[in-house]
């Protein structure tokens, strides 16, 4: 079997993270959900146990994630449109509760369009590789989240064109806006997080608006900001904006999950018609990334 020798070599590899400390812990599967009972809330089954538990780190903060209002609207549209599209967004995966839900979402979030994604990470990362060109320079704080971080590797920033400042450090910020390069920039992103996973804190959106308001012309393209509040939207602030609406500011740009507050799974950015439609263009990797022109295998092309 060509895949025994792979396996211990895999095998061994994972051991060794486990011995680092790297590893993950086995998965515990949740085999069941009991509903809430009078003053008693939500509780879970675990396999291997007769216990119910107390879920304490679940994300979906409102728990609209079993409200019957949610789990009907998803089971009206399995039922109209079938378990799932038949194809991706550009080859006439779009439904029209693709295009309903983001207009819903430009409008919940103050922008004039919006364009969803399978998650917030995915959503990241269209993000960075739309915004990303060699006279791009990124300026994000040091706490982002993993999958910003990861996004900006991906989309292929080089280190000269980013700068990190430390976490909500507004003199960090300054002094990384004083460091762009005097030529060569056309365009100039901050990006952070609206409230960090890690920490419970958010941006000063509004400080941040202060900082950067002397640098925003200098740059052909303009400095804009986009903030990432996948733990914001929906549970914080009296409507659910979220660290915006805590900071009475809009950032040019906001990404969100539908993973936590709204109980689904899904990520969304909202801007404007030309930045939505540059994500949808340019959302994948650039050509001279993949594999380069290659021969074309049959299937090529097919989504
Ligand atoms: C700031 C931030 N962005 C993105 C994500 C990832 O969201 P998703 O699960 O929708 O990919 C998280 C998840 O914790 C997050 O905290």
């Amino acid at each position: 079997m060509s895949l025994e020798r792979l396996s211990a070599g895999l095998a061994r590899e994972v051991a060794s993270m486990q011995a680092e400390g790297r590893a993950k812990a086995p998965e515990r599967v949740i085999v069941d959900y009991l509903p809430p009972q009078g003053s008693r809330g939500p509780r879970y089954r675990l396999a291997g146990s007769d216990l119910d538990y107390i879920r304490m780190n679940s994300n979906s903060y409102l728990s609209l994630s079993h409200h019957p209002d949610v789990i009907a609207a998803a089971d009206a549209a399995t039922h109209r449109f079938g378990a799932g599209p038949g194809a991706v967004r550009f080859i006439d995966g779009t439904f029209q509760a693709h295009v309903d839900l983001e207009e819903r979402i430009a409008g919940f979030t103050g922008r004039p369009a919006a364009k969803i994604f399978n998650s917030a990470y995915t959503t990241n990362l269209g993000v960075a590789l739309a915004l990303q060109n060699d006279r791009t320079f990124w300026i994000g704080d040091e706490l982002n989240h993993n999958c910003i971080i990861r996004a900006m590797r991906i989309a292929r920033v080089p280190s000269a064109n980013k700068a990190i400042f430390k976490h909500n450090d507004m003199a960090g910020l300054q002094r990384c806006l004083d460091a762009i390069p005097a030529t060569g920039i056309d365009r100039v992103v901050v990006i952070f997080d609206g409230v960090f996973s890690m920490r419970g804190d958010y941006a000063p959106i509004h400080t941040i608006h202060q900082i950067l308001a002397p640098y925003r012309d200098r740059f052909y393209e303009g400095l804009v900001t986009i903030v990432d509040d996948s733990h914001g939207i929906g549970a914080y602030g009296d409507t659910g904006r979220g660290t915006e609406e805590i900071c009475g500011q809009r950032a040019d740009i906001l990404v969100g999950t539908f993973g936590k507050a709204f109980g689904v799974n899904g990520g969304f950015v909202s801007a404007s018609p030309e930045v939505i439609e540059a994500v949808r263009q340019k959302a994948q990797l650039p050509d001279h990334d993949q594999h380069g022109p290659g021969p074309r295998l049959p299937g090529d092309g097919l989504g």
